[in-house]
């Protein structure tokens, strides 16, 4: 197997080439990344030769059908992806996010290569925290919040109306919020670990109460590996491991996990717009392709999570300082 994947030295994209270049030995990976501040050459460095990471943009026609056309498959990760930033910059979300992803489209459809585009469930907006019973389906209408979903679900329609119009062989999954190793300390998880680690307090939106459906990025990419080996063309199928939480109930798990007083932290300005609560039906997935998330205890998960951060302060250590001048400035 050949295998392009996009945004590979980002955090999903790099858990998924981990694994994959893991399992495939003998396969030829291709990680096209144009390395932004989410983007790290260090994540990849632990496999050396065993992929090659081609730096450059998803939005650069000439070097993208280059790639495509070596490529048997390919797995699209490359995106912008933090809500906050697409509230003041939107404008290199809709570049990379619309832009990327019609480039790739048009890229596949030329050479035939097989695509699973990897979108979010904020495509579908929010739902209310009083309505336990209601969660995201396939059939959910898409009614995005930010700047981020709307040109994420702008590129889940691209992909659609290809497969439609030009019968491209895609798949897409959309997934709740993944939290593991490689993720940005921007992002909400990370942030509250590294906070604590580096002698920082917590920090919590708002009240808390917004519901987030949490899943380790091992069962995202395991899913991403079903829906490759076995996926309907043109079909979403969406992936969620069943574990809503609050985000108040999440930071003092994790609290506790690293030994501190559950109310050891700081409120701090609520989100523009913040989504209310997420939630993900992934019974489609499950019965069609036998798929169940592995790492399903979350305060086991959560916990291996910290060793990892704990362990790898040099990854994450240089980024910390200005992420955090970043919230002050927005009073987070
Ligand atoms: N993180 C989550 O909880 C989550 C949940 C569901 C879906 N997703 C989706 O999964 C994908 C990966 O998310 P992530 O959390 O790993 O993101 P990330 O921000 O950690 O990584 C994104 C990667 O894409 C690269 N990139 C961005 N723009 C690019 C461009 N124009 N050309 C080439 N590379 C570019 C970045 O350098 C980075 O390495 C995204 O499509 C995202 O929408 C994320």
């Amino acid at each position: 197997m050949r295998l392009l994947v996009t945004g590979g030295a980002g955090f999903i994209g790099a858990n998924f080439t981990h694994s994959w270049a893991n399992e495939n030995p003998g396969d030829q990976i291709t990680v096209v990344d144009s390395l932004t501040y989410a983007g790290s050459a260090d994540t990849l460095a632990p496999l050396g030769e065993a992929v090659e990471l081609v730096v450059g943009d998803i939005t650069d026609a000439a070097l993208v059908d280059e790639l495509v056309a070596g490529a048997d498959a390919v797995v699209h990760f490359a995106a912008e992806t933090h809500v906050d930033n697409s509230l003041t910059g939107p404008s290199a979300f809709v570049q990379s996010n619309l832009v990327g992803t019609f480039t790739i489209l048009e890229a596949v459809r030329r050479h035939g290569t097989r695509l699973h585009h990897i979108s979010t469930d904020e495509v579908y907006g929010d739902l209310p925290l009083d309505a336990p019973d209601i969660r995201f389906t396939a059939d959910t209408p898409y009614n995005p919040s930010s700047p981020y979903s709307a040109t994420k679900a702008g590129s889940d329609m691209l992909v659609r109306a290809w497969v439609r119009s030009f019968r491209v062989a895609a798949t897409l999954s959309n997934c709740s919020n993944n939290f593991g190793p490689y993720q940005h300390v921007e992002k909400f998880i990370p942030r509250q670990i590294t906070n604590l680690l580096t002698g920082r307090r917590a920090k919590l939106y708002g009240a808390g109460a917004n519901v987030r459906d949490w899943i380790h990025v091992e069962d995202h990419n395991a899913a991403v590996r079903a829906i490759l080996a076995g996926g309907r063309i043109g079909q979403t199928y969406l992936i969620g491991a069943d574990c809503e939480r609050s985000n108040l109930a999440v930071l003092q798990t994790l609290l506790e996990i690293m030994g501190h007083d559950p109310d050891d932290f700081d409120h701090v300005a609520d989100r523009a717009g913040h989504d209310l609560r997420y939630a993900i039906d992934s019974s489609a997935l499950r019965e069609e392709l036998g798929w169940a998330p592995a790492h399903t205890d979350f305060p086991a998960a959560l916990a291996a999570t910290v060793d990892w951060y704990r362990a790898n302060e040099a990854w994450w250590a240089p980024l910390k300082d200005a992420v955090e001048a970043g919230y002050t400035e927005r009073g987070q």
